[in-house]
């Protein structure tokens, strides 16, 4: 098995390196690998010009799965936009059509208080948001800024086709039918045409899944009850932009986005694989990050590209144990605990395995 691994900017290498390392010690019993390593985002932009170069796009072409650390930093926010480590994410998503983002939210037992929601809110919380990756606004024609009545005015288009709309759809209801058959579309209908689609062809493909309990929400109230009743959600579907807002929303009701790992995937499962979370170069190269969400990337893509369950989940175990065991990084960190950093994290994991 091929795998492309991307470790990108900021904390990126460290939570990568540890990936690797838990990934190494699972190998064997049908799980056999190779790594080739290329380069995204800002580290991409000063090697070579631009955030996703050639080399990089034909290892990721070339690779069964993808595994990426993070993108971004200030160093680059000032350049013009074709140049800026997001764009990089942006085109690969694109180019590889991963349309489906898979984003889970689980609160572990253990990090109850970690969340800054009441424990019994949020106790057992277990949530897919299902988001479409490769549409809406983050991709819609035409865009830019222009020159109007001696004013700049900026544009954006959201667009969805029927096509889009069901591809992502059929994900979510089939994600649905295996976890909890609860499945809940976020949209926009009473302002935005665009979303009235994606409510009308929601209902449509519910005709196909009678056994899952379909029901909408706009996206306002949405973020509204995220906070104030979580575990009313099993599996959320929703378009890129209100997925991209709603996804950071749900991953700290899980006391840290740190936790959160998440699938991108193609529809023959390919897939790209990475943390939730950002670059934060705040406190990279200084050993403290969480490494969890990308350990835990790393076993959503022995589950959905390669087809390895018992892989994955005797690395979901291995995680837990080491939470149930006191191990925290400073993002989850409260008294009482073992405060690690990124390594000794990795090291928990392994000696965990
Ligand atoms: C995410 C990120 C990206 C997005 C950015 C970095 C382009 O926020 O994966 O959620 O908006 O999709
Ligand atoms: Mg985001």
């Amino acid at each position: 098995m091929k795998i492309c691994v991307l470790p990108g900017d900021g904390i990126g290498p460290e939570i990568m390196e540890q990936a690797l390392r838990v990934l190494e010690a699972v190998r064997g019993d049908g799980f056999d690998f190779v790594v080739e390593k290329a380069l995204i985002g800002g580290c991409a932009v000063d090697a070579t010009g631009t955030p996703y170069p050639e080399a990089t796009s034909k290892l990721a072409k070339e690779a069964d799965a993808i595994l990426l650390g993070a993108v971004g930093g200030p160093q680059w926010d000032s350049l013009p936009r074709e140049q800026r480590p997001e764009r990089g994410l942006l085109a690969i998503r694109k180019e590889l059509n991963l349309f489906a983002n898979l984003r889970p939210a689980i609160l572990y037992p253990e990090l109850a208080n970690a969340s800054t929601l009441k424990p019994e809110v949020v106790s057992g919380l277990d949530i897919l948001i299902v988001r479409e990756l490769t549409g809406d606004i983050y991709f819609g024609q035409p865009r830019g800024i222009r020159e109007e009545n001696a004013e700049r005015v900026g544009f954006n288009t959201m667009v969805y086709s029927e096509s889009e709309i069901r591809r992502i759809g059929k994900v979510a209801f089939e994600a649905a039918r295996k976890r909890g058959k609860k499945l809940c579309s976020v949209d926009k209908m009473n302002v935005l045409e665009c979303t009235q689609l994606w409510r009308d062809v929601m209902i449509e493909l519910s005709a196909d899944y009678p056994d899952v309990e379909l029901s909408h929400m706009l996206v306002d109230n949405a973020a509204m009850q995220l906070v104030r009743a979580p575990k009313q959600f099993d599996v959320m579907v929703t378009g890129n932009m209100f997925g991209d807002i709603l996804s950071d929303e749900a991953s700290m009701l899980t006391g840290s986005i740190g936790m959160l790992p998440s699938a991108s995937l193609d529809a023959n499962n390919k897939g790209l694989y990475e943390p939730s979370h950002g670059s934060a170069p705040d406190i990279a190269g200084k050993g403290l990050a969480n490494p969890l969400a990308t350990i835990l990337s790393a076993a959503m893509m022995l589950r959905y590209t390669f087809n390895l369950e018992a892989h994955a989940t005797r690395i979901e175990t291995a995680v837990k144990k080491v939470l149930a065991a006191g191990y925290r990084t400073g993002d989850i960190y409260e008294a009482g605990t073992r405060s690690v950093g990124t390594k000794e994290m990795g090291d928990a994991v392994i000696a965990s395995l």
